[in-house]
């Protein structure tokens, strides 16, 4: 059962071609999937409908029916040939992903609820005494007055200013809730202001639609109304968002709508929106629609200095283009952590890359193992929160012991050293519309063993996830697309490639690293993503059997949009013949000084080179004629410090 988002798109794959459909249509929608097996005729009434696809010549065959309430057929289709061109062509009409602030790549911590503000102060100082890095700290309905957002609770957050100040300072943020429902209640402005405006959703007899929901009696604004939009952008406004500051970000919860009192817990489909039209025709764009006024907030209330950051749970076609999404009220159980990859796999192929999974389970206490596993498993999804229901224990990083507490800020470290490859990825998705977490069919088109794995996933092209998702495992079957070479992550020894298992202590995250892959890293560990900014990186050039490798990256200021003027780096670089060059390229048409200053703000050192799988011995590493230390192990080289600087042109030459 469909509950939180839609986006009815369905790509199929076969050797050597994919294809893309989209129906562009917001109304309740039903897809009926049939595998035909064998040279079967489809079984099902051809002259009742249609299907996309029918072929009964091939071994088997897929059949689609699609179903929708209401609407006009509003069709795309996309011919590919490979799946990445149909992600790219999709995109193309539905929109690329916003560029996300470079923090919120990071780790998020929530709960529903911290309870107030010492609460708060309590959960900042564990992450740092445990020498856990986290970006952002998250505040769920209960931060409220009587569940009025914008509002605070006064006595448990007297300061909410001082509060976001004391996380700002040290780099981090905060997100409060904001959810679509609004109290009726004549001394709440915001639902006085938008009733009295006229922007509210109707009932079918065109009075002010009531619902209940955590409020109780509820209004709701109409988001498909320019107007509504406008007045709830209007509301981030720090004038008018009281206690909030520029360290706050948001959170859009409940926007399906969700309606208690409603039939299917939702609103009535003979609702009434702007232009008179019916809530069935438009009820999966809702919720998207007011993720899409948050983000224009939030641009509004810099002066479109700086980047959005909202999560919504609804989520429709081009939502990528405002922000993030999560899967929503998830449990603690096993099948739950095994069903995120294919879940965020399928949402990504839609076109809505920046997605992810509660850690740990909604609903329900994770035992160590699970928890664990679930920080391993996220630690590589895009978007990376912890959260979990009012009734649950407590379930910070570090309370459940050694070894989990090690494990635990393992993965998330783990995670902070690859967020260069990862930004860099958000950057990709964003010029192209290939999603961050591939499947591997998207990177193997042409290797029909991988079109049916649903339980490992890739990472850009170079990396190779297959996180253990099944309690107890003490190993498992890893397949590792005999097309390239590849390497596992940790130790940097080659793996063979094809059908391979490998052992798995709760310590492992089978992650494999494909030859010929150079990937950027920030090995040194910080509290929070932005302070590693300027730090040096480390450089992984994964060698194929030609002994060359190529990899790129992206800089830019990590909240602004200076980028869209050229303020930003991409460096490519390319191992060949025994030379690492490093190449540089701004925009085109930035101006000189802009082009300096970029490289000036954001420029940082190379403090390591690592490569891996060199054949033979190697006796010198020169960078312009001077000598750098290196150590040489089992076909593993790690140079120290060359000194070179990311942004600037530059040659190293080992032999
Ligand atoms: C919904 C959300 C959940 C949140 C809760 C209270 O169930 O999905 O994440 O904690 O509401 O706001």
């Amino acid at each position: 059962m469909a509950l939180y988002g839609s986006v009815p798109f369905l790509m199929a794959h076969k050797k050597g071609r994919s294809v893309g459909v989209l129906w562009v249509n917001a109304a309740e929608m039903w897809v009926d999937i049939e595998k035909l097996e064998g040279t079967n005729k489809p079984s099902l009434q051809m002259q009742d409908y249609i299907p996309f696809s029918t072929t009964s010549t091939q071994k088997t065959s897929t059949s689609t029916h699609w179903m929708s309430e209401s609407g006009t057929l509003d069709l795309l289709i996309f011919l590919g040939p490979t799946p990445a061109d149909v992600s790219a062509q999709m995109t193309s009409f539905t929109g690329r992903s916003a560029m996300p602030q470079h923090f919120a790549i990071g780790y998020h911590q929530s709960r529903w609820n911290y309870l107030d503000e010492q609460d708060v102060q309590d959960v900042d100082a564990g992450f740092d005494e445990h020498q856990i890095p986290y970006d952002v700290l998250w505040l769920d309905i209960e931060h409220t007055n009587g569940k009025r957002y914008f509002t605070w609770d006064k006595v448990k957050f007297p300061e909410p200013k001082v509060m976001q100040e004391e996380l700002g300072i040290k780099g981090r943020k905060m997100v409060t809730i904001i959810d679509p429902h609004l109290k009726q209640d004549d001394a709440y402005p915001v639902s006085k202001r938008a009733k009295d405006l006229g922007l509210l959703v109707k009932n079918k007899d065109g009075g002010d639609f009531d619902g209940w929901c955590w409020p109780g009696t509820s209004y709701w604004i109409d988001y498909l109304n320019p107007a509504g939009r406008e007045f709830w952008a209007e509301q981030f406004k720090y004038t008018n968002y009281e206690g909030s500051t520029k360290y706050l970000y948001t959170w859009n919860d409940m926007n399906e709508p969700s309606v208690f009192s409603g039939p299917e817990i939702t609103m009535p489909k003979d609702n009434l929106h702007f232009g008179g039209v019916e809530h069935r025709d438009v009820h999966n764009i809702y919720g998207a629609l007011q993720h899409r006024a948050t983000a224009e907030g939030h641009r509004l209330r810099s002066d479109n200095t700086d980047r959005p950051f909202v999560l919504s749970r609804a989520f429709f076609i081009g939502t990528q283009r405002y922000g993030a999404i999560w899967t929503g009220d998830n449990t603690a159980e096993w099948g739950h952590l095994e069903i995120s990859i294919p879940m965020l796999l399928t949402i990504g192929v839609s076109g809505v890359t920046f997605a992810g999974a509660d850690v740990g389970g909604f609903f329900g206490n994770p035992d160590a193992e699970l928890l664990t596993r679930w920080y391993q498993t996220a630690a590589f999804q895009p978007f990376f929160r912890g959260h979990a229901h009012i009734d649950t224990k407590r379930r910070e990083p570090w309370l459940f012991g050694e070894p989990y507490t090690s494990l635990i800020r393992e993965s998330i470290q783990r995670r902070y050293r690859i967020l260069p490859y990862l930004y860099t990825l958000f950057w990709e998705a964003s010029q192209t519309g290939v999603p961050i977490m591939r499947p591997l069919m998207m990177e193997f088109p042409n290797d029909e063993e991988t079109f049916g794995i649903d339980n490992a996933f890739m990472l850009g092209s170079g990396l190779l996830v297959h996180p253990v998702v099944k309690q107890g495992a003490s190993s498992v079957n890893v397949y590792l697309p005999p097309s390239a070479k590849w390497y596992d992550y940790d130790t940097y020894q080659p793996i063979k490639s094809g059908r391979t298992t490998v052992q798995t202590p709760l310590e492992k995250v089978p992650t494999f690293l494909k030859a010929g892959t150079i990937l950027p890293r920030r090995d040194r560990i910080r509290r929070a993503a932005n302070l590693g900014l300027r730090d040096p990186y480390t450089l992984i050039i994964a060698l194929d059997d030609f002994g060359t490798a190529r990899g790129s990256m992206y800089v830019d200021d990590g909240h602004s949009y200076e980028f869209e003027k050229g303020a930003y780096i991409i460096t490519d670089f390319v191992y060949e013949k025994g030379v690492l060059n490093a190449t540089s390229s701004r925009r085109v048409d930035a101006t000189p000084a802009l082009q300096k200053d970029v490289v000036e703000k954001l420029g940082a050192r190379v403090e390591r080179l690592v490569l891996v799988g060199v054949k033979g011995g190697v006796k010198s590493v020169t960078v312009g004629g001077r000598r750098l230390e290196f150590k040489s192990e089992k076909g593993v080289v790690v140079v120290k410090d060359p000194k070179v600087i990311v942004g600037e042109e530059w040659k190293i030459v080992v032999a």
